[in-house]
């Protein structure tokens, strides 16, 4: 970036080499990927390409805020689904397509934010399978790099198969690049084509390409986060049992707890200069959600806890 700091009086000319980086890494085409100022403007993008007013999306309970967003923006209307054990209900949200015609898209992220929760690859992979073919699946995989060897699936090589695919990527999360604003989708070229008639030129800034492709490359601190988060979700659930908390089980990087008056312990933490995220926005009044730091600021945070139970007897 510091290198490209004297060209960004032009209009920005990296596209191309960061579709290229993707195409290396995902092994796809570089006709099957669209760039986004963050994966929010791919999952917005598909939304107002692909809907209008009489449509409808399906998306679960408890599922990223954006989605019932996006699609309110278009005129559609958001259908939500009831989760199962605070996550996607595939057989339910399948049920919801078919008994809704009007559907045109589906929004699913795995891992799920704020919840946490995770369908596995083969799981997935029937529920696309399951849906109409003129359905629109967007798979949103922001936190797709924190999953585990055991865990971790491949749903670009169900691109072949699913020309109704559309995967949507960051770099805002294990690559540490939030402040950038670089996402991407991978789709059939027919989808991305037209994305690409419905997106602003020059969506996605010149330095941020230019970091994008040179973290792509760096394997190593893709290794490091995921390392550095796995010990860390280990470190809060370890102390959430010792004291009782119920949790989510996690597959992001951050876990969501149960604590009862949440507000009163947020702003406790909050005063203590930890900020965690109150999920009563979502309909879990009872939760909060923190995010997974280093282990000093864990450790940091079970201490600030510790004193807003004590104080608040919660
Ligand atoms: C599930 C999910 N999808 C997409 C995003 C959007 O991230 P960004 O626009 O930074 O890529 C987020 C951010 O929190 C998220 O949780």
């Amino acid at each position: 970036m510091q290198a490209a700091l004297g060209e960004t009086a032009l209009y920005p000319e990296g596209a191309h080499a960061l579709r290229m980086a993707i195409s290396h890494k995902w092994h796809v085409a570089p006709e099957q990927i669209v760039l986004g100022n963050g994966s929010n403007d791919v999952l917005e993008l598909a939304a107002r390409t692909f809907m209008q007013a009489g449509d409808a999306a399906v998306f679960s309970q408890f599922a990223f805020a954006v989605y019932p967003l996006a699609t309110q923006v278009t005129g559609a209307t958001p259908i939500e689904v009831p989760a199962r054990n605070f996550g996607n209900d595939l057989d339910a949200m399948l049920a919801a397509v078919h008994a809704n015609p009007a559907t045109r898209m589906v929004f699913l992220a795995n891992p799920n934010n704020p919840t946490g929760t995770f369908v596995t690859g083969d799981a997935l992979k029937r529920f696309i399978a399951a849906l109409p073919s003129t359905v629109l699946v967007v798979l949103d995989e922001a936190y797709g790099e924190y999953l585990e060897a055991a865990d971790a699936y491949d749903s670009t090589a169900w691109l072949s198969a699913f020309p109704n695919l559309l995967i949507s990527r960051t770099l805002s999360k294990a690559y540490g690049l939030a402040g950038l604003r670089i996402g991407f989708g991978l789709a059939h070229p027919d989808v991305i084509a037209l994305m690409n008639r419905v997106r602003q030129p020059f969506n996605v800034n010149f330095l941020a390409m230019v970091a994008a492709v040179a973290a792509l490359a760096d394997d190593e601190f893709i290794e490091e986060s995921r390392r550095v988060n796995t010990a860390g979700l280990k470190q809060l659930k370890r102390a959430f049992d010792a004291r009782g908390i119920t949790t989510i089980p996690a597959y992001g990087n951050f876990i969501s707890f149960e604590i009862g008056e949440s507000m009163a312990v947020f702003k406790h933490l909050m005063h203590q200069g930890v900020i965690v995220r109150p999920l009563a926005g979502y309909g879990l009044a009872t939760h909060l959600r923190v995010s997974v730091g280093t282990e000093a600021q864990n450790a940091r945070f079970i201490t600030a806890l510790d004193a807003a139970r004590a104080e608040l007897k919660v």
